[in-house]
């Protein structure tokens, strides 16, 4: 059942949470505006954030807020405040990674004239993968010196993002999808994903597709963002490149964001909760308001949406701004909150002249994607990367580890911080207290016991040098699931 097919008269319902700082007015000016331009909604207040932090709960988010959100499945919801340090996870995260929405999009079109910007063309989505990546915030300290962050990329994780992309480039008659990756570095990680976007990118041949690797990306969607269209990447990469894109297309305060999953889905400004101006009456509520925008396309209310949606548009066009977007040039009127909402309200019913209006379809299902099933490949254990914190010369580490010996496990190489410093290091390489062994069989890719795994481990230990962690290496149908060291 679509969420939309709850609608029995009384309105679909919503959750809504005010939010902190500028949230609770920016909220209020969206609400406002879309019941004026007559949403049928249900709302079901909920709070999240800074008060729910402070009473002691570090997820910022209690279980009858859970239950609400799994009852209406459609939360619209403001920018919190994370409290600084240790301790609090981000809220925002933990909503899109518990409910699994997957798909962060982000439309950043240039509203030239009437917002200044370098890139008149531009009109880029960034469709931003949402639960993976360094996101899985799965962080470590294991030595004095080292930390470490897992960045984990899944094969289902990928697919569905990517599905997603090409299936939003299909529904909204966008020519091109372009990934970003850093694979030529993170060859398997960001390979997988790269991987991924190849073979889907195949199912659509009406889609143009390419692959630029990120740094030359972002420095292209930069300077040149009218070349690019839909843009699909991991966690991390989306999270900084919406930003610079939804910067250079006027400003940051413009960008809705909506985060689908296939159950669940959530609608927020892309910006944070900006403390130092909350209560003033000075925050633009456009980029709620245009999340708000896709929620109503979402819950089937695309009328409404183009009404709210063409509205903002005149508002804009007609030179009535906030204080982020106000320049001589092209603005007339400087507003608040308040003004800017009223000012959309009083243009409801009107389309912009220069701006392109927008036409949302009146009820249209939410896109879903069908992942492909991959068989099972044979995996075998060939080996162990043991961790070990110890101080002194990679030379001598390596002559106590080739006397530790288990099974046909014997030491293959020592790297620190990836590069190999063991044998034939070079005495420039940097070192610090975290050092990666690589026990290999003898024999090629040869296949070992769990028992030599754990009878290694134990020798370790008893001369001295416990592990403080480890990693199987295996292969998978005979293809090494690990990566070189650096220089191997
Ligand atoms: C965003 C924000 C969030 C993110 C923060 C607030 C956790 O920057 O939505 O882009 O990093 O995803
Ligand atoms: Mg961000």
């Amino acid at each position: 059942m679509m969420s939309w097919e709850k609608d029995s008269g009384s309105g679909v319902p919503i959750t809504v949470a005010y939010g902190d700082g500028i949230g609770p007015e920016i909220m209020k000016a969206t609400l406002k505006i879309i019941s004026a331009a007559g949403a049928r909604l249900k709302i079901e207040e909920i709070q999240v954030g800074e008060e729910v932090y402070k009473r002691g709960i570090s997820s910022g988010i209690e279980p009858s807020a859970w239950e609400s959100l799994r009852r209406t499945r459609v939360f619209l919801k403001a920018p919190i405040t994370t409290p600084e340090g240790g301790g609090y996870k981000s809220l925002n995260v933990t909503v899109r990674k518990t409910l699994g929405l997957y798909a962060n999009v982000r439309h950043c079109p240039s509203y030239y004239p009437f917002v200044s910007t370098k890139h008149p063309k531009m009109d880029v989505v960034i469709v931003r993968e949402n639960e993976e990546d360094l996101y899985g915030g799965i962080e470590h300290r294991q030595t004095g010196d080292v930390v470490q962050c897992l960045k984990l990329i899944s094969r289902p994780g990928s697919e569905r993002l990517i599905r997603y992309g090409f299936e939003y480039a299909k529904r909204y008659g966008r020519h091109k999808v372009t990934c970003f990756t850093k694979d030529n570095i993170m060859k398997m990680t960001d390979g997988l994903f790269h991987k991924v976007f190849d073979e889907v990118a195949k199912e659509y041949p009406d889609i143009q597709s390419e692959h630029w690797i990120v740094d030359i990306g972002a420095a292209k969607l930069a300077d040149k963002p009218e070349d690019f269209d839909v843009i699909v990447l991991p966690n991390l990469y989306g999270d900084i490149l919406s930003d610079v894109a939804a910067q250079i297309a006027g400003s940051v305060g413009l960008a809705g964001s909506a985060n689908i999953g296939n159950n669940v889905a959530m609608f927020e400004a892309i910006h944070g909760s900006a403390p130092r101006r909350a209560g003033q009456n000075v925050a633009n509520p456009s980029g709620l308001l245009l999340a708000a925008v896709q929620m109503l396309v979402h819950i089937g209310q695309g009328d409404v949406a183009s009404r709210v949606h063409n509205a903002w548009l005149k508002t804009i066009e007609d030179g009535i701004h906030t204080y982020d977007v106000y320049n001589q040039e092209t603005s007339k009127k400087k507003v608040g909150t308040n003004e800017f909402g009223d000012a959309v309200i009083e243009r409801l019913g009107l389309k912009p002249s220069v701006l392109k209006p927008v036409d949302y379809p009146s009820r249209s299902e939410p896109i879903k994607v069908v992942l492909k099933s991959k068989p099972k490949e044979k995996k075998e254990l060939v080996g162990m990367d043991v961790f070990l914190d110890w101080d002194g010369d990679p030379n001598e580490l390596g002559k106590k580890l080739e006397k530790i010996t288990s099974g046909n496990l014997k030491l293959i190489m020592i790297t620190n911080r990836g590069t190999k410093v063991y044998p034939g290091g070079l005495p420039e390489t940097f070192c610090v207290d975290h050092w990666r062994c690589r026990f290999q069989a003898s024999g090629r890719e040869a296949s070992i016991k769990h028992e030599d795994f754990i009878d290694l481990l134990s020798k370790l230990v008893g001369s001295g040098l416990p592990p403080i962690k480890t990693e199987g290496l295996y292969t998978f149908d005979g293809v090494p699931g690990y990566s070189l060291g650096q220089g191997q």
